[in-house]
């Protein structure tokens, strides 16, 4: 039997994403975001979001399918993101994917946007996932650790942020500093030349008292504040704010916290695999001390390429996709947005 063509909607967050698989073969990965009407806001705007998507769908729909070279006759099943994300974005995607799969009759997968980020290693063949394998999910919307048993039907939540994701720990601070919108790579130019060390951060939920109760969880509101109070301090003194230092001493901050949490998480579990996913793996700074770590714990390290770690439709169709070769049955009609899905 060939391998399921699907087509995958994801509209979580700012980016609207359409891909095309079939099985593990990546045929077609569009992305419309509208991050720069949210640039000068700081953040991203719910209510502008779900309205970008309402706009940019359909012809992302169109430039998938014309990047794949298909016809819409030719998809054998839908899947989309149902959670979780801003409800209102969310509910844009799922409404035009149940539209799609009762005009062509083709079955609709209902999809975890946060388990789909790990699929994405799939369409990686460079290094194609294994499990059991521990996920470290950052971007600006979630900052989870997952325990990945078996993609489509044992994924367990290990931790997640209490408060700020790290993307929008970066959006913060980058703000605060004067930088604009995404904050992420305005601090990574910002710390060039910049000492690490120059600084010393708080590293959120770290401490050994903290570890008993919630060891796998993030923290980075305290950080965030910590940058704020450090540079009101010296502006009160008439200091000048030593731009790179701060940068490059709040990153490694964020990153320092990210990857020894991760790895804490792969030794005590006896799991040798981490794999990263989400938009704040282009932070190079991230990728190298994860390499450094993973390799001095015998971890193996995956990292799929960019273009797959940010949100996507790919992984949501790939998701799809396995969810349909392990003998899933599809959604039923019936389900809706859920800003909140557990994983
Ligand atoms: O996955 P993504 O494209 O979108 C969602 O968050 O849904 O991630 C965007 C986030 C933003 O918060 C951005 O500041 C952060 O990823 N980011 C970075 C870097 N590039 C993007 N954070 C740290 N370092 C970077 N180089
Ligand atoms: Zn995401």
């Amino acid at each position: 039997r060939d391998a399921p063509l699907v087509l995958g909607i994801e509209t979580s967050c700012d980016e609207t994403g359409v891909g095309i698989v079939r099985g593990t073969e990546l045929l077609a990965n569009v992305i419309a975001s509208s991050m720069e009407e949210h640039a000068r806001y700081g953040g991203v705007v719910p209510e502008v979001a779900a309205r970008a998507h309402l706009e940019a769908l359909g012809p992302t729909i169109a430039a998938a399918l014309a990047e794949a070279d298909i016809g819409l006759a030719d998809v054998d099943a839908v899947a989309v993101t149902n959670g979780p994300g801003l409800a209102g974005a969310l509910m844009v995607g799922v409404g035009a994917a149940k539209a799609l799969a009762v005009a062509l009759d083709r079955p609709l997968y209902a999809v975890n946007h946060l388990v789909g980020h790990v699929g994405a290693d799939l369409l990686d063949h460079e290094a194609p996932l294994e499990t059991p394998t521990v996920a470290l999910l950052v971007s600006g919307g979630h900052t989870s650790l997952l325990l990945v048993r078996d993609l489509v039907s044992d994924v367990e939540l290990l931790g997640e942020t209490v408060d700020d994701a790290a993307g929008e720990a970066f959006d913060k601070v980058a703000r605060l500093l004067g930088l604009p919108y995404p904050g992420g790579p305005e601090i990574d130019r910002a710390a060039i030349g910049g000492d690490p060390t120059a600084i010393r951060f708080p590293r959120g939920l770290t401490r050994p008292k903290d570890q008993a109760s919630h060891s796998f969880d993030f923290s980075f509101s305290g950080l965030k504040t910590a940058v704020a109070r450090w540079v009101e301090q010296r502006e009160a003194a008439g200091e000048p704010i030593p731009l790179a230092d701060v940068a490059a001493s709040f990153r490694e901050a964020v990153v320092d916290v990210l990857v020894a949490k991760a790895v804490a998480a792969c030794t005590d579990l006896g799991v040798p695999r981490l794999l990263l996913g989400g938009g704040v793996v282009a932070n190079a700074r991230l990728r190298e001390l994860a390499e450094e770590r993973a390799a001095a714990a015998g971890i193996a390290l995956r990292i799929p390429p960019l273009s797959l770690c940010t949100d996507n439709g790919a992984m949501i169709a790939e998701l799809g996709a396995q969810l349909i070769m392990a003998g899933h049955p599809p959604s039923s009609m019936d389900f809706g947005a859920d800003s909140t899905l557990p994983v």
